[in-house]
């Protein structure tokens, strides 16, 4: 019988894959355009991880937003993508090493509902398994890896923050800011800005709720 569990194998995503054309995780772009798009400049190389068959990319690149590189570790999504956006740069890498990108080379990278199916076997949000923080540590280095010293890091998940502001707080190079957005029920857009620091206020605040997220492994 299926589970969530599947959500973390990378063979359900491929068989899923050769199927679905366009199937959007957590929230469409209209949801949270008004949030992403001051973000952005016509001229950002962007990077969009773990994108899946989500339209997120392609309503960029329609809004003028041209430099556009996409990564998943499904080759069969990738294969597909190619064929049907020839006009966006698609990769098959994991997102948890980047290891085909160059480094300092992208001034913004999007993460919708990828952490979330990465955790998707955590027992109890309180308690993260030292494996859970381990990849929160490698998805967040490589994303810095990749970002320019200025960049930004956005995040877009379900999950509530005091659980996702400590993990995104076990980085302290980046400012870790918080919008919510949805009108039934309420998505989070986690923007966390390189070369700076979280405000003390946030590290107060989020550093007592979880704070296991935080934890050293
Ligand atoms: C829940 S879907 C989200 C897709 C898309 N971001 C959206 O919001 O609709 C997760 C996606 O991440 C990909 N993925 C999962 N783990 C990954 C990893 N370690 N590296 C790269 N891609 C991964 C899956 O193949 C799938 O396309």
């Amino acid at each position: 019988m299926e589970n969530n569990s599947q959500y973390a194998r990378k063979d359900y995503w491929d068989e899923r894959f050769k199927t679905e054309t366009n199937f959007e995780w957590i929230a469409s772009f209209d949801a949270f355009q008004a949030l992403i798009l001051p973000l952005l400049k016509p001229e950002f190389r962007i990077l969009h991880i773990g994108c899946g068959s989500s339209d997120l990319s392609v309503r960029l690149y329609e809004m003028g937003f041209e430099n556009i590189t996409n990564v998943d570790y499904s080759e069969v999504l990738i294969n597909s993508m190619k064929l049907s956006h020839p006009e966006m740069t698609w990769v098959v890498d994991d997102i948890r090493s980047l290891s085909s990108l160059d480094p300092e080379s992208y001034d913004v990278v999007i993460e919708k509902a990828t952490i979330e199916a990465l955790l998707v076997n955590e027992k109890s949000p309180w308690c993260p398994s030292d494996e859970a923080l381990k990849m929160l540590d490698s998805v967040f280095d490589a994303a810095q890896r990749v970002l320019k010293s200025n960049g930004t890091f956005v995040s877009i998940s379900f999950t509530q923050p005091h659980f996702r502001v400590p993990a995104l707080l076990r980085s302290e190079d980046w400012e870790v800011e918080v919008q919510e957005f949805g009108e039934t029920f309420h998505y989070f857009f986690y923007t966390c800005k390189l070369g700076k620091c979280s405000s003390d206020e946030i590290k107060l605040r989020y550093s007592t709720i979880a704070s296991d997220w935080l934890r050293v492994v």
